[in-house]
């Protein structure tokens, strides 16, 4: 093979504190951190706590800019607004693919083939049950409890019932052993996948049935992934539930959009739990409360609560005029890694319309109309690059299909388990094995300090937030409690 010829793949640094030059090998338009830790120098003056003869360290707080695996499942490029599953552009699969077959590619690496895809839905299918205990689990929540907090237990949960795929009882390398080829551990680890993508409808649903307080619905055979999602959620014992072909398609694509979206943060969350080589379970557990985060999985729910205080479409203006103040943010308008177009809402903004065709539209949905014309026709919009989202368009869906919004996090969850699942797998199958995720910290609190005893000890002079707990109230607290703690104290006071 030729070797390209060209300018050295390399970056010299200078330290300025000893004049000594490094030349740090650049690979993929990166160079390693270790490789900067080759960096030293120390000086009398060094505080211990940075411990300068222990090399430079990388100070990037939020991973603004740290590349933490190499990946080959989802490339994501925010300037040119390209997302592709291993190499497959989103619009081409939206149009052509659906949700499972696209779990497929995104787990395994290829499109299935015909025979590979029919065996596949059989086996989710086949998982799609969950052992009765579980719904004995969910009752034991409150009737208002948010289906998050239910589905991320139900998750966890869901690994007791399978000590077998435990590394922690059958042993480290569970897992890890499949990445020389065993085959036992492979089949370990694909039957939690099974498992896992089977059963995330049936735990979802049933957080959503317990808030109705309306029997669990059984999981039914014959229908696709979400016409099954669909009937765990509303059938009320039809025998035959069959869900509206254009509600089905439209879940179903917006479950392929919700798959995977590379390192975020519920992503990078799952592999820094996975990476201590815990079970599949806990690691999924994880990133459902990764997601559940408002910055995170929340984004389309506050669309919704935004146009609900917008009201009807002749406040638009008034509020955009609050937009151009910037007293106001348009939630479901820009993106931190999509700077021109998010493809994600180029992808669904046509099914939105199906969708309204079916559903018929509502005050709700007229105002988003009239505030995306409004902001498109926006100067203050327009030079900022700020465009509809995903999450503009899959609130609007998700609102118009009467999903509750505190179910929004759930679908966006139940999809992303593949990729999950996907980023999982691949790092169980490093061929250089699973190195357990242990950043490091810029430690600026106190030097070495002596113990001090208790009755030698003096409030702080100049104290903050950080250096006590505030007084906080508590719900027990009544006339009659706060009395009888007095006179508890009282005696205390006399010892
Ligand atoms: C997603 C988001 C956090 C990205 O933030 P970011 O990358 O830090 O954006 P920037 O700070 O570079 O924004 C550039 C400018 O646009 C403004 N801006 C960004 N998003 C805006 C929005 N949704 N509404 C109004 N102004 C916005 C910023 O105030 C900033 O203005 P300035 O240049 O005059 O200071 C941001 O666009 C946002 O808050 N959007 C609304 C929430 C949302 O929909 N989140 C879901 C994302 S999928």
């Amino acid at each position: 093979m030729a070797v390209k010829s060209g300018p050295r793949q390399s970056l010299t640094v200078i330290d300025n504190r000893t004049g000594k030059s490094y030349e740090l090998p650049i690979k993929n338009n990166s160079v390693l951190a270790t490789d900067i830790k080759k960096i030293k120098a120390q000086s009398p003056d060094d505080i211990p706590e940075d411990e300068t003869s222990q090399g430079l360290r990388v100070f990037d707080p939020g991973y603004m800019n740290t590349a933490v695996v190499q990946s080959k499942i989802t490339y994501i490029n925010g300037q040119d607004g390209i997302l592709r599953y291993r190499g497959y552009p989103i619009e081409q699969l939206v149009q052509k693919s659906n949700f499972l077959e696209s779990a497929f590619l995104l787990i395994y690496g290829e499109l299935p083939t015909e025979m590979q895809y029919a065996k596949w839905q059989d086996e989710v299918n086949n998982h799609t049950f969950i052992h009765t205990d579980m719904e004995g689990m969910f009752k034991t929540f409150r009737y208002d409890s948010h289906p998050m907090s239910m589905l991320t237990a139900a998750f966890a949960t869901l690994g007791a019932f399978a000590p077998e795929a435990n590394p922690s009882l059958r042993g480290q390398k569970l897992y890890t052993n499949a990445a020389s080829g065993d085959l036992e551990s492979l089949k370990v680890l694909d039957k939690q996948i099974l498992r896992i993508l089977g059963k995330a409808p049936t735990l979802a649903a049933a957080s959503y049935r317990m808030r109705q307080g309306r029997p669990f619905n059984r999981p039914a055979k014959g229908l696709s992934y979400t016409g099954n999602f669909l009937q765990l959620l509303d059938n009320l014992s039809e025998r035959e539930y069959t869900p509206h072909p254009v509600l089905e398609k439209a879940l179903d694509t917006l479950f392929i959009i919700h798959a995977d979206h590379e390192v975020n943060c519920s992503t990078a969350t799952v592999l820094q739990v996975g990476s201590s080589l815990v079970d599949p379970y806990s690691v999924v557990a994880a990133g459902c409360a990764a997601l559940y985060g408002p910055s995170h999985g929340g984004a389309s729910e506050s669309a919704i609560r935004m146009l609900m205080e917008i009201g009807s479409p002749e406040n638009v203006p008034a509020f955009m005029e609050k937009v151009e103040k910037r007293e106001r943010v348009l939630v479901g308008f820009g993106h931190r890694v999509y700077k021109n177009v998010d493809p994600r809402s180029t992808a669904i903004r046509a099914l939105a319309e199906e969708v309204f065709k079916v559903t018929g539209r509502n005050q709700l949905l007229d105002t988003a109309l009239v505030l995306a014309k409004y902001a498109r026709e926006s100067e203050f919009m327009r030079s900022r690059n700020l465009y509809p989202n995903v999450d503009f368009y899959s609130g609007l869906i998700y609102q118009a299909m009467g999903f509750p919004l505190d179910f929004y996090p759930v679908l966006f969850a139940v999809p992303r388990c593949v990729g999950w699942l996907a980023h999982w797998r691949q790092q169980m199958l490093t061929p250089s094995g699973v190195k357990i995720w242990r950043p490091r910290q810029l430690y600026m609190g106190s030097g070495e300090r002596d113990y001090i005893e208790a009755k030698d000890r003096q409030v702080k002079k100049d104290s903050t937030i950080f250096d006590a707990p505030v007084a906080v109230s508590h719900g027990g607290d009544s006339k009659r409690s706060q009395l009888a703690i007095l006179k508890e104290e009282k005696v205390r006071a006399k010892l």
